[in-house]
């Protein structure tokens, strides 16, 4: 009904505005004035958590998402060597477990399959099994050692939104926790990321307030045919999401590259019009690949490509590359995907409306698919 949309059409646009929320709901006691991490609902003991040697991550979907970017924050935040797979290829290729391995099973849902199987698998190889879940009670927290709940409250639309965000939280606060739990002194960055963290809601809160471009630039693209997305480190999951976003709801050939990968193969894709998204890095601290990036958005642009720039607020560098320009706030860069992912929501949403689509229930497609 109506009122359980609250007064939205769908349920996803519901949970997009949501999401601010969400996030502030993932947070709630978990962070301490100081900065210190309190994750004991966890179930997994810190003495659990010190002899790790290696983690893999395991997940489906927009969740797989989280997971890569997971990879990121927690490889440079706590330097243990992080792997991430799709849930659905992990058990089959006979990987390398035993009990110093963390294995991390992120799930909106807590019932798909694929990674059910994965978490079952991982657990009689003897490696501990931690799960990222939005669903109290399911399947795969229930099977697994420990669980860390996002509390992004039930998500109804097909496509993933408010959890995806959520369960980036969830991933921060699992890397922040292990770096705290391992003794390691966390330097000024650390301490940066911490202190950001409680604004993040506020953030996406903002990103929501400046979005009617969007809508509006989604509409006019209703006709495209493909709509590729480039991203570079964190970036480049958020432009896979962005990607999965359109062909999930738009039912449009989207694809997502590496920005470094352009000139290895897709930049022979590039034609007059051609919409691109490009999700540029923050500067702060990456202004390496935020300068390759830009050259990447001008290489493209001479040949024609309709450039769509998510950058930071003030980037004035990429300002005269932009056909169009999506500005988010200026946050550290591990941190960027809460913000930057927003302007792609709303993008694809609005582009299924747009055609017609019911956006709460894309065709061919599951909440949670409980198959293998
Ligand atoms: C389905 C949904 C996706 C979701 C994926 C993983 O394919 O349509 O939106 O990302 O499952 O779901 P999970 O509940 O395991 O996160």
């Amino acid at each position: 009904s109506a009122a359980e949309k609250g007064g939205y059409d769908y349920f996803m646009l519901k949970e997009i505005v949501e999401q601010p929320k969400a996030v502030a709901d993932t947070l709630l006691g978990r962070v301490g004035v100081d900065g210190t991490l309190t994750l004991d609902e966890m179930r997994l003991a810190p003495s659990d958590l010190r002899d790790i040697e290696k983690i893999v991550i395991i997940a489906c979907g927009t969740s797989y998402h989280a997971g890569m970017i997971a990879k990121y924050a927690i490889e440079h935040w706590c330097r243990i060597p992080c792997e991430v797979e799709v849930a659905s290829e992990f058990r089959y290729r006979d990987p390398i477990l035993d009990r110093q391995t963390l294995v991390i099973a992120i799930s909106q849902s807590g019932e798909s399959m694929d990674t059910l199987m994965a978490v079952r698998y991982a657990r009689e190889q003897n490696a501990r099994v931690l799960a990222i879940c939005n669903v109290n009670g399911s399947t795969i927290p229930r099977e697994s050692d420990g669980v860390l709940y996002t509390h992004a409250g039930p998500e109804v639309g097909v496509a993933a939104t408010k959890t995806f965000l959520t369960q980036l939280i969830a991933c921060y606060l699992i890397g922040l926790y292990l770096a705290q739990v391992r003794g390691l002194k966390f330097g000024d960055e650390i301490n940066a990321v911490i202190a950001q963290l409680a604004n993040m809601p506020e953030q996406v809160e903002r990103v929501l307030a400046t979005v009617e471009p969007v809508r509006e630039l989604a509409r006019s693209l209703s006709d495209a045919d493909t709509v590729l997305f480039l991203g570079r480190h964190v970036g480049y999951p958020v432009a896979m999401e962005g990607a999965l976003k359109l062909k999930e709801l738009a039912y449009m050939h989207a694809e997502a590259f590496a920005a470094g990968e352009l000139k290895h193969g897709p930049i022979a894709l590039i034609e007059q019009d051609l919409p691109v998204v490009v999700v540029v890095p923050s500067r702060a601290g990456r202004s390496v690949l935020h300068d390759k990036i830009v050259s990447n958005i001008q290489e493209i642009r001479a040949r024609g490509a309709r450039t769509i720039v998510i950058a930071e607020e003030g980037d004035e560098t990429v300002r005269p590359f932009a056909d169009e320009l999506i500005e988010v706030p200026a946050v550290p860069t591990l941190l960027q995907p809460i913000v930057a992912t927003v302007p792609l929501q709303v993008f694809a949403c609005e582009l299924a409306l747009a055609k017609g689509n019911d956006v709460d229930q894309p065709r061919n497609l599951a909440k949670s698919v409980t198959v293998e």
